[in-house]
């Protein structure tokens, strides 16, 4: 079947991305952190995010709490302004749909950070491998940079910062990744960061000399 919509076409602007890139004097890129929650996704990324800065960089870091208080919220959040009907609809949680949803709605913005030629960070637990690689496949080739935060559960939960391991194994929140609910680990990501073995700026330096070496950045 032809995916496209004979209703729906693309213009194509007069400001290309290459004459944004060229301005930016780097690249446009995903770099997509993936990891159980509490794995550090959202601090490295922070850490990442502030060196691309300091280095004159045009960045942005799409982070899982902050897309799920308003592009990605849930039901709950919807409900007083749009109705019932329209939260239960649109408003997203935490089942394998809702969170296919979540990833692909922060791909396609993610996608149009990267077309504006943004260093583009995103920290979601995105846990579902088929979720991950349809974002990599709707991008340009090279353009989506998987890193997988790998700490291991016993570590997140001993972490537990949100004091959600301890929920979710009283069983006050269910479905919660690792506990309930699975995380399929990237079979082959661009980057792995080892969390409990290193500190966040060594992890930090190992991402921007990947983005060196895969010409992102000079
Ligand atoms: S996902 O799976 O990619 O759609 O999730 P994401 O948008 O990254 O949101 C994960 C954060 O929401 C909190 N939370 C949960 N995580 C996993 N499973 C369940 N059921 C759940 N309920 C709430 C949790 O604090 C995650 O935050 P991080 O920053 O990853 O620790």
């Amino acid at each position: 079947a032809d995916p496209t919509d004979p209703q729906v076409v693309w213009h194509q602007h007069a400001v290309t991305r290459e004459m944004r890139e060229q301005q930016a004097g780097h690249r446009g890129f995903v770099l997509w952190f993936t990891g159980l929650s509490g794995s550090g996704k959202s601090t490295i990324a922070g850490a990442v995010d502030q060196q691309l800065h300091a280095l004159g960089a045009r960045t942005y870091l799409l982070d899982g709490d902050n897309v799920r208080h308003g592009l990605n919220a849930a039901p709950k959040m919807l409900e007083d302004r749009y109705g019932a009907e329209h939260a239960e609809r649109f408003g997203l949680g935490f089942g394998k749909q809702d969170r296919e949803e979540n990833i692909r709605r922060i791909g396609a913005v993610a996608g149009l950070f990267c077309d504006a030629g943004f260093a583009t960070l995103t920290a979601f637990v995105s846990p579902y491998r088929a979720d991950r690689d349809a974002v990599r496949a709707s991008l340009p080739d090279g353009d989506f940079i998987e890193v997988f935060v790998d700490t291991p559960l016993e570590v997140c939960e001993s972490r537990d910062p949100k004091g959600l391991y301890k929920k979710a194994r009283a069983g006050e929140i269910k479905g919660f990744t690792g506990i309930d609910d699975p995380y399929e680990a990237p079979a082959n990501p661009e980057l792995r960061l080892l969390t409990a073995e290193k500190g966040i700026s060594e992890l930090a330096d190992e991402v921007i000399q990947y983005l060196r070496s895969a010409k992102k950045m000079t």
